[in-house]
């Protein structure tokens, strides 16, 4: 007998509370079950098929006949609970097409706002004390400032395709090594991969896998993008369900061209940082390249999309990452959109609604 290696034990007097952060299930043991339980963690071979407790504990999965491996993990265990409790939130019922999608979401917006919102100031001061800033100036060169004051999120996509020129600008601006910085003398030895984003520790433990869906000149499937040669690598065919299933059954992306699965390689952080505060720069990391692929996907001409709602294990194996220390954080896409920030759908159901 083994003890499932996916638990936590929180104290909560009278009894304790035992969480199997992987399966998002959750048990309260009074003294009796808490007792016994400690028996079995000192020694699982106590396990008894007439003792009831242990059935019970058996049933939940808190024990297993069978021993179960967790993954690599250079963090410690609070992350690690974190990060896998954060994954593959379970959804009662996922939203099979794009209809769905837009009731549910409506229906979770009503309920959001028949709550209050929390307060929105949290300055002491009134307008009139505050310090009135000039006004913005035009930045050297449009584009940028352009790209800035244009960007939104667009969810409605025409479905047409992207040039190849167009995802290499993308790529290489926003994830390619880039060969205008590789002789700077002020970069210490080994570090001169640098790309346009900054990067923790200078590790670029971020990397990018491309969903090419419909991109002229390259067949559809999943690449690994290779900053340093600025060239792809065919992983994948395309998922055959539609992407909407796979990004949260957010199906009014299922036309869009081109995606970007921002992942972390873990073991390099863990290779440089020992604590697990790190952790968080993997994200900070993701959103600064999901930031920068927007502003280059504006500056082109084309409307960008990002979640971070996705089914991981999926993903994982979408990317052939599954059981690796490289792990998927964000999804970053493009496409030509006539720039709703809502789908049809969504729109018509606004406007059948009584409100
Ligand atoms: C971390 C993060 C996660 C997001 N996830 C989603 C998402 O799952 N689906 C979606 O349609 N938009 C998502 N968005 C987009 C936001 O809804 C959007 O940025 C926000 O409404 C402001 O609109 P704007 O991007 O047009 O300025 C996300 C944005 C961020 C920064």
């Amino acid at each position: 007998m083994h003890i499932n290696p996916y638990l936590f034990i929180l104290p909560r007097t009278p009894g304790q509370i035992v969480w199997n952060y992987k399966d998002h299930v959750q048990y309260e043991l009074d003294l009796d079950y808490a007792s016994r339980l400690t028996k079995l963690i000192a020694n699982p071979n106590l396990f008894d098929s007439r003792n009831i407790i242990d059935i019970q504990l058996l049933e939940a999965g808190i024990l297993t006949i069978t021993k179960i491996d967790s993954p690599p993990w250079g963090w410690d265990e609070l992350s690690k609970i974190y990060h896998i409790g954060t994954q593959n939130i379970p959804c009662e019922h996922p939203p099979q097409n794009i209809q769905e999608w837009s009731r549910q979401y409506l229906s979770h917006c009503d309920e959001v706002l028949s709550k209050p919102a929390p307060g929105k100031e949290r300055s002491l001061m009134t307008s009139a004390q505050r310090i009135a800033l000039p006004a913005p100036r035009a930045l050297n060169g449009d584009n940028l400032d352009d790209a800035l004051r244009q960007r939104k999120t667009c969810r409605s996509y025409t479905g047409e395709a992207i040039t190849l020129e167009d995802v290499a600008t993308l790529l290489y601006l926003s994830l390619g090594y880039l060969h205008e910085r590789e002789h700077d003398d002020s970069v210490a030895n080994g570090l001169h991969a640098r790309r346009s984003s900054p990067s923790g520790g200078g590790l670029n433990a971020c990397e990018g896998f491309v969903l090419a869906q419909n991109l002229r000149g390259l067949e559809p499937g999943i690449y690994a993008y290779h900053p340093d040669e600025h060239s792809l690598e065919l992983i994948n065919p395309l998922p055959e369900l539609p992407l909407g299933h796979v990004l949260g059954g957010q199906h009014f992306i299922n036309n869009l061209p081109f995606g970007l699965f921002i992942t972390a390689r873990f073991d390099k952080l863990w290779w440089k940082y020992e604590h697990s505060r790190a952790y968080r720069m993997a994200f900070v990391e993701a959103g600064h390249l999901s930031q920068t692929f927007q502003l280059v996907a504006t500056a082109l001409g084309l409307g960008t999309w990002l979640t971070g709602a996705f089914a991981d294990d999926q993903i994982e194996k979408l990317l052939k990452i599954a059981g690796s220390p490289e792990q998927p954080l964000f999804f970053v896409g493009c496409g030509a959109s006539d720039g709703r920030a809502m789908c049809q759908e969504m729109q018509d159901l606004l406007q059948e609604s009584p409100t």
